[in-house]
């Protein structure tokens, strides 16, 4: 008996991890030395082991999670013990104020909500959420709620608007930047529309939308937030779907662009502990495809503007490029799309657009799964800066399925 014991003991100690077992081990330290300046590469460990399978996924993206909020995004708090809401509809509109906090203390806040004027699906409404307000065009049978993200978390100018919002007069002068104090709020409305459904939507079938600094936003939202089904951040530039290392090489090869040294002196979307990397860049181990990766295996689309300059246009093809690799390993690379026009103002969305947008609607919220996303595209317009994918994305893409 002793000897069948230990024979299974040995032999299970032999055989290869489950995934829970190896989640387990996974460790995933906050910094990791680093020193390289071209993109790193999304399928090794911390420790530079390969990355060959979801299960190892899993792992990677745990590390990667705790990476993004050590060096840049600062501390994501989880569900505190108290959610609630009230909900009050009238017509087509309602207000869904949601409270959330400790014993000691709660703060409150109202997002509205429209609703289409038709009937509502059995599963209730699919939902964006858009940050501050909406800037892109919804198709019929598509709730929004509009989110004061402002009000969470305060983005008027650095250092000044450092720890002001409902979210730090309930956690007080934490690490966490106005990216992770957004997510945290996201996932609190989400939090109580599970406890009561009274708003009816289909929990399942949730989108995020924001323009610049809130694409930005929007895309740490879809990044951290699993429960939401399709991100779609819009001309979020530099801090969204460009890369630090790419915005630099385009701001040192002569273009206008918002970049890393910039962006700490604007506003504070981004941790104070960002301030020591941001001159050293080389010295990140990651970069923003690994922030878009962490949607995956859920949708992405984002869309950016090459008149728009300081968008870093060459940083978000190139980084988008590296980031839709980890949607091939996982052979979806049509979960993962990207538009990248001009010709149009900031944060407007000229209607040739419309067919990217509501195919990535109609195939992710609105149960028309057949749908053809393969939307992938840049104008190349990039003021003569060279895209060099060879030199940038080095790595060979693993096959996890
Ligand atoms: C939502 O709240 C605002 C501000 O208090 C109020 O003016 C509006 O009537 C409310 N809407 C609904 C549908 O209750
Ligand atoms: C319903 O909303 C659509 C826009 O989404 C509008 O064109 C239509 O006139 C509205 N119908 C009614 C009955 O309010
Ligand atoms: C809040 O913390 C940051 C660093 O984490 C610091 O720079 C800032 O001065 C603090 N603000 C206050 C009001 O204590
Ligand atoms: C485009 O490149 C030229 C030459 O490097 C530079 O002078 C100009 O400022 C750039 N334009 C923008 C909008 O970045
Ligand atoms: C970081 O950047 C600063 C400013 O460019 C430089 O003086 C310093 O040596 C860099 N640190 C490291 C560890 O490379
Ligand atoms: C740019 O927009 C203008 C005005 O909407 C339009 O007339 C023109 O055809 C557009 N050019 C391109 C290249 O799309």
């Amino acid at each position: 008996m002793m000897i069948l014991s230990l024979l299974l003991l040995a032999s299970s100690a032999l055989a290869a991890p489950s995934p829970a077992d190896r989640s387990l081990f996974c460790n995933t330290p906050a910094y990791v030395p680093y020193n390289n300046a071209v993109l790193p590469n999304p399928f090794v460990f911390d420790n530079g082991a390969p990355v060959q399978s979801f299960a190892d996924w899993d792992c990677r993206r745990s590390q990667i999670s705790a990476l993004i909020q050590g060096y840049e995004a600062g501390a994501l708090p989880g569900r505190p013990p108290l959610v609630s809401s009230t909900f009050a509809r009238s017509g087509y509109k309602a207000n869904f104020t949601v409270t959330a906090g400790f014993p000691s203390g709660t703060i409150s806040w109202t997002n509205t909500i429209a609703y289409p004027n038709t009937t509502a699906p059995g599963a209730g409404w699919p939902l964006v959420i858009a940050y501050d307000g909406l800037s892109i065009p919804i198709p019929p049978g598509v709730a929004v709620l509009t989110y004061p993200n402002s009000l969470i978390a305060e983005q008027n100018s650095s250092p000044a608007s450092r720890g002001v919002g409902l979210f730090y007069d309930l956690y007080g002068n934490v690490s966490a930047s106005s990216m992770t104090a957004w997510v945290w709020g996201v996932s609190r409305v989400i939090d109580a529309l599970e406890e009561s459904d009274t708003a009816n939507f289909n929990l399942a079938k949730i989108a995020v939308t924001g323009c610049s600094r809130d694409g930005k936003g929007t895309l740490m939202a879809g990044a951290f937030e699993t429960r939401i089904a399709l991100t779609i951040p819009q001309e979020s530039g530099s801090g969204g779907d460009t890369c630090w290392r790419l915005s630099k090489y385009e701001q040192d090869s002569g273009d206008v662009v918002q970049q890393a040294t910039e962006i700490v002196q604007e506003n504070v979307w981004f941790s104070t502990n960002f301030d020591n990397y941001v001159y050293n860049i080389s010295e990140l181990p990651y970069d923003h495809h690994f922030l878009a990766g962490m949607v995956a295996p859920r949708a992405l689309l984002s869309y950016e503007n090459t008149d728009v300059e300081w968008l870093s246009p060459l940083s978000a093809y190139g980084c988008m490029s590296a980031a839709h690799t980890i949607y091939e390993a996982m052979g979806i690379a049509d979960h993962h799309g990207f538009v990248q026009v001009g010709n149009h103002s900031h944060c407007a969305f000229p209607s040739y657009l419309e067919d990217s947008l509501f195919a990535f609607f109609d195939r992710f919220l609105l149960d028309e799964p057949d749908t053809n996303t393969n939307y992938f595209s840049t104008n190349g317009v990039f003021n003569g800066t060279v895209w060099d994918p060879g030199y940038w994305i080095p790595w060979a893409t693993p096959r996890f399925w």
